[in-house]
């Protein structure tokens, strides 16, 4: 870390523990773009562990923050009084243009349509996509430029995850950046940068007109697709399946999109996590390059540090009393897995990355109970192979920058990241 970022996380710390407690808003996407969140969530976690905070975002509002590990992982687990619905994210959706999606519904509805597209990532489909994957991989990382700067999350995280998804759904490969513009696309806010204006109903505007584009290119596959023979495709998955044949216009997309964030921005944070934590702690760099062997904890591991997903959000089905606080009907409440991941009463050197760490999967970044994540494994895989890859090729990866972090309290990630492949003398 330079002088300045050093002065930065020192403001933070000396901020979080001298601002009061109810100022403190975790939701705020400046703290993730500087990466200066945690002495917040540290102290949380020690005060506060139910928090109540309002944000200044209007369709925000009032919301708990949970931040211990076993809290979290008690609420996560009960459905019954922490809905999914309406939405898992702290903004609740605008009126005029709801997105219905598994991810966001409760039993049975959910249940059923879970089921639908599980069979994706059953052992034998993963075994089929392995090779696929590895063969991309291989291609990917041969093309990379040696000797000069590139951006690692565009040429390697993007490309990799985007043409991953581009087979789930048997998209046309030509337009499948399409799919990282669209998955981009549907978890920005005004301040993004992703759009032409950042006034709030200008940008708004131009995301549903991107996400109309998006159901409307999809609606033709699915009319191609519901006239063939099913196939294992999601596409083909949807339209065949009993419990989403019939889903209108908004569900489709609302599950559309469920599935491109799913399986792209989660995994692509991920593997630039990844390099990202191996420049900075070299020592974990050099024991994975003599033990390849450790290549899948270093994968759970970098899950945890990553925690690509920092919150989900629940609503209360009824009055529920957690340390002391009343947490009332209807109040939202944010699962902070990136604090839980953090806490230093279930995890042992939580702020260590630490590649051999006893139980490396013990982390919550895939979550718990009913909407556990369905990809899981299908990410490890891929963090797996372009590990292996790497590993086969390069003998050293430079960071040569500091990232690009995304400005979001939810997707938490990569914009860009500066590396440079040294030449071989
Ligand atoms: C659900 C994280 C990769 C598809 C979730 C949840 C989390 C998560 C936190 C919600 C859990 C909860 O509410 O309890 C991640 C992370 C990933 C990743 C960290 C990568 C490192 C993927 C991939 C796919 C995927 C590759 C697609 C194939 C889904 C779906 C759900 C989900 C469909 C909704 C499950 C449900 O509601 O039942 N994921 N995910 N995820 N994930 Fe992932």
């Amino acid at each position: 870390m330079d002088d300045g970022a050093l002065d930065l996380q020192r403001a933070a710390r000396e901020a979080a523990y001298s601002m009061p407690l109810e100022e403190i808003n975790p939701a705020d996407p400046e703290i993730f773009r500087t990466d200066t969140l945690w002495p917040y969530f540290e102290r949380l976690r020690k005060e506060a562990p139910v928090h109540w905070a309002v944000s200044e975002e209007k369709q925000v509002g009032g919301y708990w923050s949970i931040t211990r590990f076993n809290d979290i992982m008690a609420v996560d687990s009960d459905h019954a009084t922490f809905s999914s619905e309406p939405t898992i994210v702290l903004p609740d959706p605008e009126e005029d243009f709801t997105l219905p999606m598994f991810i966001a519904m409760d039993p049975p509805k959910h249940d059923v349509q879970r089921k639908t597209v599980s069979p994706i990532v059953a052992p034998h489909h993963l075994a089929y996509l392995e090779n696929i994957i590895r063969e991309r991989a291989g291609v990917i990382l041969d093309d990379l430029p040696i000797g000069e700067e590139f951006d690692w999350v565009d040429k390697v995280s993007i490309e990799l995850t985007t043409m991953t998804l581009a087979t789930l759904f048997d998209f046309p490969w030509e337009d499948r950046r399409k799919l990282t513009r669209w998955s981009d696309v549907a978890t920005a806010g005004p301040e993004s940068g992703l759009f032409d204006s950042t006034d709030p109903e200008q940008a708004e505007q131009q995301r549903r007109m991107e996400l109309f584009e998006c159901v409307d290119y999809f609606t033709r596959l699915w009319e191609e697709r519901v006239k063939a023979e099913p196939k294992p495709d999601l596409i083909s998955m949807l339209a065949h399946g009993e419990a989403t044949r019939n889903m209108d216009r908004m569900e489709y997309l609302g599950n559309l999109i469920l599935l491109i964030v799913g399986g792209n921005d989660t995994t692509r944070n991920t593997i630039s996590g990844s390099i990202l934590a191996l420049s900075q702690n070299p020592d974990q760099e050099k024991l994975l390059r003599e033990n390849p062997g450790l290549i899948p904890s270093m994968v759970s591991e970098t899950i945890r540090w990553q925690t690509p997903l920092a919150y989900m959000r629940r609503t209360a089905t009824r009055d529920v009393e957690m340390h002391g606080k009343t947490i009332r009907a209807g109040d939202k409440v944010a699962m902070w897995y990136v604090s839980g991941n953090r806490d230093e009463e279930v995890i042992e050197r939580p702020n260590d990355y630490w590649i051999d760490r006893p139980r490396p999967r013990h982390h919550m970044s895939f979550g718990f109970g009913i909407h556990r994540c369905v990809g899981n494994r299908l990410a490890e895989l891929q963090l797996k192979i372009i590990w292996e890859e790497i590993l086969k090729r390069f003998p050293k990866i430079e960071v040569t920058g500091p990232p690009r972090r995304v400005y979001s309290s939810f997707v938490k990630g990569y914009e860009r990241l500066p590396v440079v492949i040294p030449a071989r003398n």
